[in-house]
């Protein structure tokens, strides 16, 4: 596997794509299509163009659609959500399908969408990311931040750094055998400087610093959240996105996992990636962050309470 990390959609190579392609936007369409597939949405179709939107949602029937758009860090009129992750509780949302628009997120999943396979990453799953990853093990894999209007997004290469982190402790890789270009290696380096302190990363981020003006905190305090939600959203057909299913081996593993202790019940260490790798076979996690949170909100189990309760139990350990 060799990691290669692309701060914007702008930056990736015109002449060739990946085997598989992680499309990163933590602020915040990765978290919100994550969350949204977590509280029980049948799909996530995206469009970088809001008519496009609602044209092709006006075939499905009100109550079995959701209709989200953000252009600006602002709910787009047209729609009835904007972009919040924590709008999408499960009472609202299972059983629809989501029609998003982004300013940003929505267009770097379309300049990636002919990619081997995309699936969307967040700090929110990134240890499930890292997983499936682990598991199929794609030869040219792209980390792509979706930025700001083609500007660097630190809170997206501090997600892709998240991401090469879980990968490279539970793989017996050195980072430079890896990464696949310099900037994954800043990513990973990155994460390393801020990973006990993403909560005030986000916020000191200039967009985190355009939605704070939003008033949208607790947006920032819940994409902020590592390892809290174990779904892999994965395009199924150009910009349709479902909750990926975890396949026979992975189930074994999971449930194997548990029984001897590398579940939600081992003691808690300090959160770090650099965990021992896994007896053979089975990937090794970052238990204290995982742990915390899942023991709390069983990700199979549909999340019983909306977004932000959780975000307040999840944060206040
Ligand atoms: C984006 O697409 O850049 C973001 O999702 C914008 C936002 O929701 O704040």
């Amino acid at each position: 596997m060799k990691i290669s990390v692309y701060h914007t959609p702008e930056e990736i190579p015109n002449n060739r794509l990946p085997n598989c392609a992680v499309v990163i936007d933590v602020l915040r369409a990765s978290s919100t299509i994550v969350a949204a597939l977590e509280a029980g949405a049948t799909a996530v179709q995206v469009f970088s163009d809001i008519d496009q939107l609602l044209e092709a949602s006006d075939s499905i029937p009100e109550e079995q659609r959701l209709r989200a758009g953000e252009r600006g860090g602002k709910k787009v009129p047209s729609c009835e959500l904007g972009n919040s992750p924590l709008a999408f509780t499960p009472e609202q949302t299972a059983g629809r399908q989501l029609f998003l628009s982004t300013t940003n997120g929505t267009r770097c999943s379309e300049r990636v969408s002919k990619a081997g396979q995309v699936v969307i990453g967040s700090l929110n799953n990134r240890q499930a990311i890292a997983n499936y990853l682990l598991s199929k093990n794609p030869g040219n894999l792209w980390l792509v931040g979706s930025g700001w209007e083609g500007s660097y997004s630190l809170e997206d290469t501090v997600c892709a750094g998240a991401i090469i982190a879980s990968i490279l402790a539970n793989s017996n890789k050195k980072l430079s055998q890896l990464a696949g270009n310099d900037e994954a290696i800043a990513a990973y380096s990155l994460y390393q400087q801020w990973k006990q302190e993403l909560p005030e990363l986000l916020s000191s981020a200039s967009h985190g610093q355009r939605l704070l003006k939003l008033k949208s905190k607790e947006d920032l305090e819940y994409c902020a959240q590592l390892d809290i939600i174990k779904s892999v959203p994965i395009q199924k057909k150009p910009g349709l996105f479902i909750e990926r299913q975890p396949n026979l081996i992975e189930k074994t593993c999971e449930a194997l996992g548990r029984l001897v202790g590398r579940g939600p019940s081992q003691p808690q260490t300090k959160p770090q990636d650099s965990e021992p790798t896994a007896p053979q076979g089975r990937v090794a996690s970052e238990p204290a962050v995982k742990e915390r949170v899942v023991a709390q909100a069983q990700p199979q189990a549909k999340p019983t309470k909306p977004p932000k309760e959780l975000i307040s139990r999840r944060i206040s350990q």
